[in-house]
């Protein structure tokens, strides 16, 4: 069985359904109420799960009730929780997310001990992982940690993958140590400082990371597919054409997969082709964990 290592965020995401977003100061009614599973890391380890995936989990929660239900969650889901550790202080991480009628979201996050996950939790959970080919993160947790997963990754020999969600700057040093980044629009463009809107605009990007030496570059464009670049491959795939319900995780979805594909040993266009299958049924789903299919349900 393929082997997922994921080390990232848990959050239980508050949903609410609203025909349009609220401007700043403007109460809305809105429609139906929502309590799911998520946070990144969360999302994209059932998703790798789903797909047929031996994931092993490494997060922070709460000694909270929210906690416990995502403990309970990963577990139905067949995610290890054995290296998901507790913080006595912190409250588990929590999303507040408003979802509009085009399916297009907006999140505010509260990462409570998502933000305590330090490197040296990492490193001694890492010790007690017999062995792992994809280690996949996010950015919802400590940059620090991220340093500190890049360098172990180079030193192990590991391929680190980086979806670097939600957007921030990244210190320079973790570049070389990526075997592969996936920004979407929004964090390319923050990351590299250039556009990111055309398709002439994507190789450019895909260069930029390149040159920084990041391996492999996965721009996912959102309803216009991804667009993929290595020394020797370059493909830009399309989505398929679904209508959206809810977009949120759509990007966890297609992480989780793809990094299951990537360790079944999948060339890079069979991964991103699942992967792409995978995140489009996701967006006709409400939720987070709760959108991203089974295995059986790709054929
Ligand atoms: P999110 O923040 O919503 O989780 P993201 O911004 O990280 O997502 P996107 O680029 O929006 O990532 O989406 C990831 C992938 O999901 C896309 O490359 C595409 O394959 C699929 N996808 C996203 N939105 C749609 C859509 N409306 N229709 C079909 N596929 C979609
Ligand atoms: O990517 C979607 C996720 O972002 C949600 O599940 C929410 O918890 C935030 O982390």
């Amino acid at each position: 069985m393929a082997h997922v290592v994921v080390v990232g965020s848990s959050n239980t995401d508050l949903v609410v359904k609203t025909e349009r977003f609220p401007k700043p100061g403007e109460t809305l009614v809105g429609g139906d109420f929502f309590l799911f599973q998520g946070g990144k890391g969360a999302n994209q380890a059932v998703a790798a799960a789903r797909m047929g995936a031996e994931v092993t989990f490494i997060s922070k929660v709460g000694k909270d009730l929210f906690g416990k239900q995502t403990r309970e969650g990963l577990e139905k889901e067949g995610v290890s929780t054995r290296l998901v550790l507790e913080d006595r202080e912190m409250a588990s991480g929590i999303a507040l997310i408003t979802v509009n009628e085009l399916g297009e979201n907006t999140i505010v996050v509260a990462p409570g001990a998502n933000a305590k996950l330090s490197p040296s939790d990492v490193q001694t959970a890492l010790q007690d992982i017999p062995s792992h080919a994809f280690i996949l993160c996010q950015l919802e947790i400590p940059i620090d940690t991220i340093s500190f997963l890049a360098s172990y990754a180079q030193k192990e020999n590991i391929n680190l993958i980086l979806n670097p969600a939600p957007a921030q700057k990244l210190p320079e040093s973790i570049y070389d140590q990526l075997f592969l980044i996936t920004p979407n629009e929004t964090e390319a463009s923050l990351l590299t400082g250039m556009p990111c809107d055309s398709d002439s605009d994507y190789p450019k990007i895909a260069h930029w990371f390149r040159n920084k030496g990041v391996k492999q570059v996965l721009l996912t464009l959102g309803e216009k597919g991804t667009y993929f670049q290595n020394s020797t491959q370059e493909y830009q795939i399309p989505a398929q054409k679904v209508n959206a319900l809810d977009t949120t995780a759509a990007g966890d979805v297609f992480n989780g997969s793809l990094a299951l594909g990537l360790a079944e040993g999948m060339s890079w266009k069979d991964a991103i082709t699942l992967a792409t299958k995978a995140a489009s049924i996701s967006v006709t789903r409400m939720g987070a964990q709760a959108s991203a299919p089974f295995r059986s349900e790709l054929a």
